[in-house]
């Protein structure tokens, strides 16, 4: 098992409806004071990173949403440590104009902001905004060239590039980012080409949520793959929250947000999800295999089975570190309360949790 710390991230609610398509009181916000509030807190209480999430238009709920960069950079303003994870469409941005973006806010911020390449899932959001929508593959080939060049941008000199997607000319970017070499990349997706382009380019894989079997399955295979590729890549697994003080509590929130789904909204985006996913060649794609339960969290975020006591929490927690993850991303409920809940109960569990793993094997 891994020496370093597992590491924790926060889902940003910068859209609206919160992290479940569900009529549950959710007691959070999407503005700015209230996720200035959250990222303070979520610092104080041992997160390390805040990702962003980016949309266009409403998928499901979600009928507003803040955009990712300018997002990021007003969470970054209110903190000193966290550092935020911002979400890039490869499509709407050219890799030159987030190198060059990205590159200021990390000299603005002392160097903690990060970026998520995602490869879009979503036919009718490209649609709606004009962007040409291509295959599932070819998606990821844009995104593997889309990292390829931001990487080039940030760290060469006359960089040319020619790729299928996207062409340089002996560009210099200056001032280069503070972080080096470079701000780290992750993406999100779980099917064949994600796995492969990690494998490949990214410094982190993020996956939907799964079970501790399912998530070895990809960390095995990304790892062998990156290896052969002379490449590491470090795994951050979905997973929604519900810790309380009694395991009852706990499931009795999980089984009021799957009551109060809202049935059209979760179908509707599954639909779509789901068809995503299974546009992949090989039908592994994230969603390919998500249940109308599962769908409630939009990244399967209820099947990494997060839910119960501080003590089960922590339990399970290590367990994905065991396998070899190396960072929960999550979300929750009522954000601002149950991270700084997370922070007193459950953190210092897995500390302990940790320290006596090692103290075993030692
Ligand atoms: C942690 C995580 C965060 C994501 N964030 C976004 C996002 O902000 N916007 C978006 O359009 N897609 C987002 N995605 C979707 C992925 O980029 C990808 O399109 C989707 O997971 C399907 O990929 P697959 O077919 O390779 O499994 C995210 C996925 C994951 C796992």
């Amino acid at each position: 098992m891994s020496h370093d710390p597992i590491k924790f991230a926060y889902w940003v609610p910068n859209v609206s409806g919160g992290l479940v398509v569900s009529k549950i009181e959710q007691r959070t916000s999407w503005d700015i004071d209230y996720n200035r509030k959250l990222a303070r807190i979520a610092e104080r209480s041992g997160f390390e990173y805040a990702l962003t999430q980016i949309r266009f238009t409403a998928g499901y709920g979600a009928e507003f949403q803040h955009e990712s960069v300018a997002f990021s950079h007003a969470l970054l303003g209110a903190t000193e440590q966290l550092k935020v994870i911002a979400a890039i469409l490869p499509g709407p941005w050219n890799p030159v104009l987030a190198a060059k973006q990205l590159a200021t806010i990390d000299q603005l911020t002392n160097g903690r902001i990060a970026v998520n390449i995602v490869s879009g899932w979503f036919k009718g959001e490209f649609t709606a905004i004009g962007e040409h929508w291509l295959e599932h593959d070819e998606r990821y080939r844009r995104s593997e060239e889309f990292i390829r060049a931001l990487k080039g941008i940030w760290t060469q000199d006359n960089f040319t590039f020619n790729g299928d997607f996207y062409r340089l000319r002996d560009y210099s970017l200056k001032p280069k980012p503070l972080q080096q070499p470079h701000p780290e990349i992750f993406q999100g997706g779980s099917s064949r080409a994600a796995r492969d382009m990690a494998a490949r380019v990214s410094d982190w894989y993020f996956t939907n949520g799964n079970t501790p079997e399912g998530i070895k399955a990809q960390v095995d295979d990304i790892r062998a793959k990156a290896a052969a590729n002379g490449h590491s890549v470090k795994i951050g697994v979905n997973a929604f929250v519900i810790a309380r003080d009694t395991e009852e509590e706990a499931r009795a929130v999980l089984e009021e947000i799957i009551a109060k789904a809202d049935p059209e909204a979760v179908n509707a985006f599954g639909d779509a999800a789901r068809q995503a996913g299974k546009a992949s060649p090989e039908g592994e794609g994230n969603w390919a295999k998500s249940s109308f339960a599962d769908l409630v969290q939009y990244n399967d975020g209820f099947k990494t089975n997060l839910i119960g006591t501080p003590q089960q929490v922590a339990e399970r927690i290590v367990a994905l570190k065991a396998v070899g993850v190396d960072l929960v991303l999550s979300g929750f409920l009522h954000f601002q309360e149950e991270v700084a809940y997370f922070g007193e109960k459950v953190l210092p569990l897995v500390r302990e949790l940790e320290a006596r793993k090692l103290e075993e094997a030692a």
